[in-house]
């Protein structure tokens, strides 16, 4: 399963890249805003930066809504690098912007997906990634998780290519359970990678085997 970080926090970026695991990025509009990036110029300037960080996908996302805007703005993002994957939402113009790109062969990544039939529309307009949010699911009482295992069988009945990308993946737990159902990708939070790491035997057996180094030397 390959591992994205869902942020435009640039040291949390670097420290997941550092870390050697990192297989891409995911930003939206939010979580742009809460870097304080703002302006079109700014934005534009933020993707690139991130793409120098790091070697795989990042995904940028059309403010557009309908299929003109979405296709002006997703050919503009797709020139800055050759990492950029266009973010498009779960609409009738967002598909049909994803159909235009995947023919042209820029990648895609159609997000704000929340159904089982969402996600076969995506597959059929030819998506890179669909990106359902399990998090927003699971706040709303609805299993997000089954989502992505509905997902994962239509997608394997039909060998379809489409990379199955949870997203708003909160913690810890929702990782580890994505990759038990087969999703391609998962976009989370440093803190639910990191949490990854953390085991107490871990802890208390290196300390004993530090301390043990200790006594015969
Ligand atoms: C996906 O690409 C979104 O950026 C993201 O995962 C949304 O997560 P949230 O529900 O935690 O905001």
């Amino acid at each position: 399963m390959k591992f994205f970080i869902d942020t435009a926090n640039l040291d949390q970026i670097k420290e997941a890249q550092a870390l050697g695991i990192l297989d891409g990025v995911t930003t939206n509009p939010s979580l742009m805003a809460k870097e304080g990036i703002t302006g079109k110029e700014n934005i534009i300037n933020h993707y690139k930066t991130i793409c120098n960080i790091v070697d795989g996908d990042v995904s940028a996302e059309v403010i557009a809504t309908d299929f003109e805007g979405m296709v002006r703005e997703g050919e503009a993002l797709a020139k800055l690098d050759s990492q950029i994957v266009v973010k498009l939402p779960m609409i009738a113009d967002g598909i049909k912007a994803c159909k235009y790109f995947s023919d042209k062969g820029i990648k895609t990544n159609v997000t704000l997906v929340f159904s089982a039939g969402q996600a076969l529309l995506a597959a059929k307009a030819g998506a890179t990634y669909v990106s359902p949010f399990i998090g927003r699911l699971d706040d709303v009482s609805t299993d997000g998780l089954s989502l992505i295992s509905e997902i994962r069988l239509i997608y394997d009945n039909y060998g379809y290519e489409t990379g199955i990308l949870a997203a708003s993946v909160r913690h810890t737990m929702h990782i580890i359970d994505c990759a038990k159902i087969g999703a391609d990708v998962m976009t989370g939070p440093l803190s639910a990678i990191k949490g990854l790491l953390k085991h107490p035997l871990t802890d208390i057996g290196l300390a004993k085997f530090l301390e043990d180094y200790k006594k015969g030397n």
